[in-house]
């Protein structure tokens, strides 16, 4: 049985829930991977827990203050960073530092937050690849909803054309309910935070910048664009009135908040804006808080994923999916 170390920087909810998943699933990864996977650390933006022997679920309530940081997670021993922090995509935030310093010194990282991705990806894949890390982030591209693994897999050999997604759950919740309820804009918006699955600043839902992140993110790391955020038309549902709710009912037709990708010669086009889709479209059918994605290949044609799931488990077992990529990538199966 080969012994895995993992450390979670970033203890809010998606934190907490990644930690508790991962504790629930040791006897899986014994199994599976003959793999005796230990959380040695856990850390917020101020406290932290570290056991060289591996913490327990009823530890992690109580953190102590002052063990945070990338050098405490450094001296924790892990083998394996799950990044789970706050996403800030104009600085990269708190994330980055972890990120960049787990990297550096060829840790395996499983990044869950946008930002750092969003805002200095090209420099993160070069240390990864300068160290021999591996680098994941199915949580950080729509999590439960699979984009990258997609690309990466699923279609592998065939030329990406053109995506659209819809990769923002807030968004499209708020349209649904606008369309289908008659709820207005900000009742359906304290829906989706009483829900849970809004950003803290819901802006970066509504105005299209998490879409923007996922869209970017998508296209950087699974396809090999190489595009900057100010690369991307970015539009969001912040002007929809309740009058174009009405015209587009009249006129069958069903708005969704929409990151799309025209992949030609080489270049990559990305923009965020509301589309519209007749009723038969699948689409139109993507409900609530659902994700979905439609991704053409020159060789396979239409592929569509529609996903969603309850947060933060949905989220955590995104990562967690990475982790048994390492596991699988790193050590042979037990036999
Ligand atoms: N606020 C996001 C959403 C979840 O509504 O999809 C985190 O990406």
């Amino acid at each position: 049985m080969r012994r895995v170390n993992v450390a979670i920087a970033g203890f809010g909810g998606v934190g907490r829930a990644t930690a508790n998943l991962l504790l629930s699933r040791r006897e899986r990864y014994a199994q599976v991977y003959h793999a005796d996977v230990r959380l040695v650390a856990v850390c917020g933006s101020r406290a932290g827990l570290r056991d060289p022997e591996g913490l327990q679920a009823d530890q992690l309530t109580t953190l102590q203050e002052g063990l945070s940081g990338p050098d405490f997670i450094a001296a924790s021993g892990a083998d394996i960073l799950i990044e789970a922090g706050p996403t800030d995509f104009r600085t990269g935030g708190p994330g980055l530092a972890y990120i960049h310093s787990a990297l550096a010194s060829g840790r395996d990282t499983i990044v869950i937050s946008k930002g750092a991705l969003v805002h200095s990806g090209k420099k993160l894949c070069a240390l990864a690849q300068k160290s021999g890390a591996i680098l994941k982030l199915s949580g950080a591209a729509s999590a439960a909803l699979p984009t990258v693994d997609l690309v990466e897999h699923s279609l592998k050999g065939c030329n990406v054309l053109e995506v659209e997604g819809i990769l923002n759950a807030t968004t499209n919740y708020l349209l649904d309910a606008m369309m289908t309820r008659g709820v207005g804009f900000d009742e359906a918006l304290r829906e989706a935070q009483q829900g849970g699955f809004a950003e803290s600043d819901p802006r970066n839902d509504t105005e299209g910048w998490d879409t923007a992140c996922k869209l970017l993110i998508l296209a950087n790391f699974g396809l090999g664009a190489e595009l900057e955020m100010d690369d991307l038309i970015v539009d969001g549902i912040q002007s929809v009135t309740a009058e174009r709710i009405q015209t587009w009912r009249s006129e069958g037709l069903v708005p969704k908040l929409v990151g799309s990708l025209v992949h030609s010669d080489g270049t990559f086009r990305a923009s965020v804006g509301v589309k519209t889709y007749p009723l038969d479209d699948a689409f139109a059918n993507v409900r609530g808080k659902d994700k979905a994605i439609r991704i053409t290949s020159d060789a396979m044609g239409e592929t569509l994923a529609i996903g969603s799931g309850k947060e933060p488990l949905a989220t955590a077992a995104a990562a967690l999916k990475d982790l048994e990529y390492i596991l699988s990538a790193r050590l042979a199966p037990a036999r």
